[in-house]
């Protein structure tokens, strides 16, 4: 699930409940539907051993997300529950980021219920099941990251208070999305947008044109991301306890004060004060938009 606007005062649709999910109606997938799930898996599957945190593959076997087809989210649910009391919750789409919030706050993630078509599969605009209950699911049954995204969800409904919502979703991006982790020194995937796409797992990791940087909270709120195309900068942590503990343990009313004040980072750029742990060529965004 990714943070976009959608305008606040909107209702659930019909056919929702008030708090805009809806039943996943798992015998409603077809078997073609099935067998896109189980294709872009063990495509995944094949890859990320190695590439990915161990956390994540602990994560896929405890849950028996290898078990083929789309998940249940009832049976998915009651495992995930059983561990770190999270549950796994149906939305017909994007929903407003204060409902995705109070979902969050409650230990519920909120996944879209269905499925690219045969000929997207490297493309979408809008997450589907398998962005998020493959992407995202699988750490929700680490007791840390399952704490930090319940966190999180009350971090953002504090900072829709404050009007802080845009520093606040760069955190999101850059961390439950496209974030990096440094375990004993390699470089290892974590982001559910990355762990998600066949092609971004490669680049992240080995492609020389992105920037890889040392996690730091304020850089990383005044950085601008693109949904377009792979990341120009990802930011890499050290662990998933010592994210929690920057991010929960501190009052981030001030930093927003203090942020208000400051320009944005246009993707792509390094600052002084970096903790430089490859610098990128860029010459993926560059050939991208046609300058050489
Ligand atoms: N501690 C943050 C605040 O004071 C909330 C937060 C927690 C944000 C965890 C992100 C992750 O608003
Ligand atoms: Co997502």
């Amino acid at each position: 699930m990714q943070i976009k606007p959608l305008p606040a005062t909107s209702s659930a649709p019909p056919g929702a409940a008030p708090d805009w999910t809806v039943a996943q109606d798992w015998k409603g997938y077809t078997r073609e539907e099935h067998a896109t799930w189980d294709l872009l898996f063990d495509r995944q599957a094949a890859m990320l051993p190695g590439r990915v945190t161990p956390a994540f593959l602990k994560g896929l076997e405890v849950l028996r997300l290898s078990r083929r087809g789309i998940p249940d989210f009832a049976e998915l649910s009651q495992r995930l529950h059983a561990l770190t009391g999270w549950s796994v919750v149906a939305v017909p789409g994007l929903v407003p980021e204060a409902v995705f919030f109070e979902h969050l706050a409650q230990r519920r993630f909120v996944a879209g219920r269905f499925i690219r078509r045969a000929d997207q599969l490297d493309y979408l605009q809008e997450p589907d099941v398998f962005h998020d209950v493959f992407g995202h699911v699988p750490l929700l049954a680490d007791p840390v990251f399952a704490d930090y995204m319940q966190a999180y969800g009350e971090g953002g409904l504090r900072s829709l208070r404050l009007g802080a919502l845009d520093k606040l979703a760069r955190l999101y991006w850059y961390t439950v999305e496209f974030g990096l982790i440094r375990e004993g020194g390699a470089l290892r995937l974590y982001g559910a947008g990355i762990v998600s796409s066949y092609g971004e797992s490669v680049y992240a990791l080995d492609d020389p044109s992105p920037h890889r940087i040392g996690f730091d909270l304020r850089r990383v709120m005044r950085t601008r991301y693109r949904i377009d195309d792979y990341q120009q900068n990802y930011f890499v942590i050290d662990s998933f306890e010592d994210l929690l503990h920057q991010t929960r343990d501190a009052d981030f009313a001030p930093l927003y004060a203090q942020l208000e004040s400051l320009a944005d980072i246009e993707s792509g750029t390094m600052v002084p004060g970096d903790a430089v742990i490859t610098l990128g060529t860029q010459a993926h965004a560059r050939a991208r938009s046609g300058l050489h």
